[in-house]
């Protein structure tokens, strides 16, 4: 059974996932009637502020809403006093780390956090760091962080520093959360006027709450255990002990009464592996393929991939092949493959590999682009290419030197353009360029961005599918068309969208002759 919505999959698309995810239930009548989480990608922004706080909030619920499971890091910054956050009470688990700094807001409703995997950690030790969420004249900040289910922290400590009006975070017992055995450093300065905190409901155990009412008593799920329990438990005594395949604590003994899993989920059961893919026959000395076998993807086992991810030679989903392997489709599933000497050139694009934290090809990483066929990751060309920086010592970039990407047949990520030379007519260098997938966005949302610049035409002829995320096309100003053309015939899902503004005037454009935008066979012709 596919993940139900992967990604941030609303509206249109996620009832089309919806539908096909009724047909494999049809085909696997046997599959259990368990509902797959719906799962988000979270984010790696860490402190940076995305555009406005507007568009930070927005990208944030966008991200957010509805999500259960969040693949890398929840990031909640900069959110301002009167917002309201009641859509993070849909998350359940956070696969990286969990970083709340510098809102303004009073209540952050995390609820129904129950683990925490800290597969990534922020500053290398924090599992959650909560920092800094106050305004500066100290009237307005963080008051409450009710997670009152949060029981588990695989990996990794706990900050929580510098926020004067944040209550009750001095009554949690972190210990029962965090695994002592591996000693995370754990930073814990409660700064705020603590006489005026509510008191933990008398009800509680050993006065642990995470605020006032018996609903915020902290539920203990391993201090309390009985001896012979090796993991967590659902109280004192011995037959209250959870599977050792649980995490966060259960509600029976069996590895499907956990209330999350230590490594994988597969249907309703916690399991140390996935079922393989491939069962070694020991009749016939070979490895047949197993109907039962599932991939990994995250802490869940799936029967298939969700949308936009390839599978690995270990049958597990990721979103892009290593340096070493070639993405192919063989009988529908796209694969990793490893390549032997005939491998197309495949780069890393920004954002991944030594491309990691950069902001634009320039003149120092272009070369590393030679002869590439696939770019995983991103390409983004901003202003400063062609200025050049002196602090980074950046020469400016020759635009001769685009050339490069004349043999780009493919993009992983997102095409952001917002600088280009003032004489070319279209972005000629990009005229191979085949396949946008937009496994990754700008700002979580564009996978093609074409701004500000004074080409006449976009020229990708070649261009025959943007696979996830909208396009736009804005402020350039001799750009003629770029609104006429059959965009959705690119797109490969319904909820992806255009926003093509602000290029030339119209009745400017049909007086002089332009260069179509596309090649034929994408434009809508013209009545
Ligand atoms: C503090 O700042 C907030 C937001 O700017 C404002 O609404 C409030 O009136 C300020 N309070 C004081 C005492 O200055
Ligand atoms: C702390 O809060 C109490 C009750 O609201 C108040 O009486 C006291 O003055 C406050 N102390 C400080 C240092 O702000
Ligand atoms: C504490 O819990 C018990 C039963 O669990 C309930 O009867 C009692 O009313 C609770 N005490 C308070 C002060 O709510
Ligand atoms: C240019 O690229 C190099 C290498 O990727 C990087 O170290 C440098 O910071 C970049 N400069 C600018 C201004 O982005
Ligand atoms: C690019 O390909 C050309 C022709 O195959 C080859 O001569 C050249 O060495 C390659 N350059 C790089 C950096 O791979
Ligand atoms: C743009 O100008 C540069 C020199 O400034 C020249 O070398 C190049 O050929 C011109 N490109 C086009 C497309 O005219």
């Amino acid at each position: 059974m596919g993940v139900r919505s992967p990604l941030s999959a609303s509206g249109p698309r996620g009832a089309a996932v919806l539908v096909l995810l009724l047909l494999l239930l049809g085909r696997v009548a046997l599959c259990s009637a368990v509902e797959e989480k719906k799962v988000c990608q979270g984010t790696n922004n860490k402190l940076t502020q995305l555009g406005h706080v507007e568009d930070h909030f927005t990208s944030l619920q966008r991200m957010y809403n509805n999500c259960e499971v969040v693949l890398s890091n929840l990031e909640i910054t900069y959110v301002e006093h009167n917002r309201d956050l009641t859509f993070l009470k849909t998350i359940q688990e956070v696969a990286g780390y969990v970083l709340i700094a510098l809102n303004m807001v009073d209540v952050i409703p995390l609820e129904n956090l129950q683990i925490i995997r800290g597969n990534v950690l922020y500053d290398n030790s924090f599992a959650l760091a909560v920092l800094s969420n106050y305004h500066m004249n100290k009237t307005q900040g963080l008051r409450e962080l009710p997670m009152k289910r949060l029981s588990e922290i695989l990996n990794g400590g706990v900050k929580i520093s510098n926020n004067p009006k944040l209550c009750n975070m001095d009554t949690v017992l972190w210990n029962d959360i965090i695994d002592t055995s591996r000693k995370p450093l754990t930073v814990l300065d409660f700064a705020s006027n603590l006489s005026s905190c509510p008191k933990c409901h008398p009800n509680c155990t050993e006065d642990h709450c995470w605020g006032a009412g018996e609903q915020n008593c902290q539920t203990l799920t391993k201090v309390i255990c009985a001896q012979q329990c090796s993991g967590r438990c659902r109280g004192k005594v011995p037959s209250d002990c959870c599977h050792n395949q649980c995490a966060a604590g259960c509600t029976g003994p069996r590895e499907s009464d956990c209330l999350a899993c230590r490594k994988f989920r597969d249907d309703a059961t916690c399991k140390d592996t996935c079922p393989p893919l491939v069962l070694y026959n020991p009749t016939t000395y070979q490895m047949d393929v197993n109907p039962e076998g599932k991939y990994s993807f995250g802490a869940t086992c799936v029967r298939e991939c969700p949308h936009n991810y390839v599978v690995t030679d270990h049958g597990s989903c990721v979103r892009s092949c290593n340096t070493d392997t070639y993405e192919v489709e063989e009988n529908g599933v796209r694969k990793c493959k490893k390549c032997d000497g005939l491998c197309s050139k495949v780069c890393n694009g920004i954002g991944i590999g030594e491309l990691k934290g950069i902001l634009s090809i320039n003149a120092t990483n272009i070369d590393s682009f030679k002869n590439c066929t696939k770019i995983n990751g991103d390409v983004s060309i901003l202003p400063v290419a062609f200025l050049g920086d002196a602090f980074t010592k950046t020469l400016p970039l020759d635009p001769k030197k685009l050339d490069v990407f004349r043999t780009v047949k493919e993009i992983s990520g997102f095409l952001l353009i917002q600088a280009w030379p003032d004489n070319a007519t279209d972005l000629y260098a990009f005229e191979n360029l085949e396949i946008i997938r937009g496994r990754t966005k700008q700002h979580g949302q564009y996978s093609l961005a074409v701004v500000n610049l004074k080409i006449q035409s976009l020229g990708l002829r070649s261009l025959k599918e943007i696979s996830d995320g909208d396009i736009a096309i804005m402020k350039n100003k001799n750009l003629c068309y770029a609104d006429t053309m059959n965009w959705r015939s690119l797109f490969a899902t319904q909820s992806q969208k255009t926003k093509i503004i602000q290029n030339r005037n119209k009745n400017d454009c049909s007086k002089s002759v332009c260069f179509p935008a596309f090649a034929k066979a994408h434009n809508e012709m013209e009545e």
